[in-house]
């Protein structure tokens, strides 16, 4: 009998999680205004919201807590972070950041100014945050099939070249600071973009004299599509996939609150040096001193301690794995997923879920809030609130997919979590066409709304 599979650790320390009724969730949901960021994790019995910073760390990278060198200048856990950027990905210059979007934030501040355009593969919200507050535009290349969640591709995170050269030939280059591919593309599910589109962005972008940057926060779930799905890595080790995929770009933003499963934590990683001369200033401005930026030595060495595990085969291989299996459950209730699976989430088609409803009441969101109530589950919309107002127009913008995110955090929950999470969406999606009204923005900040927004039910 071939053996079932079986995760390569073991639990050591639990936390206790409480279920709670539906009336008591029924009013704290709408005592939080129905935004489930405004919640009390205490509130939430299975928590999806997001998979950064959540991850469970291992003994070793405790370990590392405890030797974790606090000196303010040269600290010995810098030196050990740099020496596991630097093997890793063979990037020479490296500045600590306390987490992705700050990472962002030191970047862009050298790199972009106002007028700017920045393509890529649907840039993350913060990104597109940092993007738009210099009063530059972030264009998305993706490709179409991305924006079909029931079409099968296996790297539905792929840009299309020929919507970025047609953006190369519209902008003169100056306006054109760096091109971004997000690694594995998280607002479009989670999906992977392969080597051969790397190599071919990277190749646009040297012909038009363009900087590409990654935005790593998930590059070693990258690097497991792409070792599993393109034929020509099936025999190249997780990390000589890194080192190739990380060859063809000039730098990178990473949050190592995702891949590199640690808590908080972020970097930016260079090859130019005259590019690292000039981001230094901002970075001693907004993070702190060069061989920290941001981060306690503690936590520099628990981060490089996790890009060594997370690039672990095996480790991915539990990971995405399980991702995976909830996909799979969902769609045995016939519950429409975007496909396939993405690496850190189930991202479920809520357009598709509650077709009544019009999009004008938020229709991912009102599934989160659904899913809140029935179970205590919390995951996030990834869809209309996120997506926010045209920062010219301020009408509200529709994205072309409306997504209801499952993220699971690394190393946390166990299988039976994600049946308890299916079948909680099993059940709203029996009696899903009782769902007719959603609802309607009573507070909002002007950009980021979805952090703060408030609603009322319509
Ligand atoms: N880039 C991507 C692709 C991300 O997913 C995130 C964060 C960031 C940048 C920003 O990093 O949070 O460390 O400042 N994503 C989280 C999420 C918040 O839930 O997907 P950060």
């Amino acid at each position: 009998m071939e053996l079932p599979y079986a995760e390569p650790y073991k639990i050591k320390v639990i936390e206790s999680i409480r279920r709670s009724t539906f009336l008591e969730r029924e009013k704290w949901i709408k005592d939080s205004g129905y935004n489930l960021f405004k919640l009390r994790s205490d509130q939430v019995f299975i928590d999806l919201l997001t998979d950064s910073g959540t991850g469970a760390m291992s003994d070793e990278q405790w370990s590392e807590i405890m030797k974790g060198d606090e000196s303010y200048a040269g600290s010995e856990s810098y030196f050990k972070l740099f020496d596991a950027v630097n093997g890793l990905l063979g990037m020479p210059c490296f500045l600590p950041a306390h987490q992705g979007r700050a990472a962002e934030n030191v970047l862009f501040s050298a790199l972009i100014k106002a007028g700017d355009i920045i393509p890529g593969n649907s840039h993350f919200d913060t990104t597109k945050g940092h993007i738009e507050f210099r009063k530059a535009t972030a264009i998305d290349c993706t490709i179409d099939e991305a924006f079909d969640t029931s079409s099968f591709h296996p790297f539905k995170g792929n840009v299309d070249l020929q919507k970025l050269e047609d953006i190369f030939k519209k902008y003169p280059k100056e306006r054109i600071p760096l091109c971004i591919i997000t690694i594995t593309c998280n607002t479009s599910g989670g999906q992977p973009v392969s080597l051969k589109n790397i190599k071919a962005v990277s190749e646009l972008c040297k012909k038009y004299g363009i900087r590409l940057f990654f935005d790593a926060a998930r590059f070693a779930e990258n690097s497991y599509f792409i070792k599993k799905r393109e034929e020509e890595y099936k025999d190249v080790c997780i990390r000589d996939i890194v080192k190739e995929m990380f060859s063809y770009v000039d730098g990178a933003t990473m949050s190592s609150k995702k891949d590199a499963i640690v808590n908080i934590g972020g970097f930016i990683a260079l090859r130019e040096k005259e590019l690292y001369d000039k981001t230094i200033v901002y970075s001693i401005l907004y993070e702190g001193y060069l061989t920290y930026g941001g981060m306690a030595g503690r936590d520099m060495a628990a981060l490089a301690q996790g890009l060594r595990e997370g690039t672990d085969f095996h480790y991915l291989e539990s990971r995405i794995e399980q991702v995976a299996y909830l996909s799979r459950k969902l769609k045995e209730f016939n519950i429409p997923v975007q496909e396939p699976a993405g690496g850190h989430a189930v991202f479920v088609d809520a357009r598709r879920f509650l077709s009544i409803l019009p999009k004008e009441q938020f229709r991912a969101q009102t599934l989160a809030i659904e899913l809140y109530k029935e179970g205590g589950v919390r995951g996030v919309e990834i869809g209309t609130l996120l997506a926010d107002r045209d920062p010219e127009t301020r009408k509200n913008r529709y994205p072309k997919l409306e997504l209801l995110r499952l993220a699971i955090p690394r190393r946390v929950y166990t299988n039976n979590h994600m049946d308890y999470v299916a079948t909680c969406l099993a059940n709203i999606y029996e009696r899903r066409n009782e769902i007719t009204t959603g609802y309607k923005i009573v507070k909002e900040a002007p950009i980021m709304r979805h952090f703060t927004v408030e609603l009322e039910k319509i």
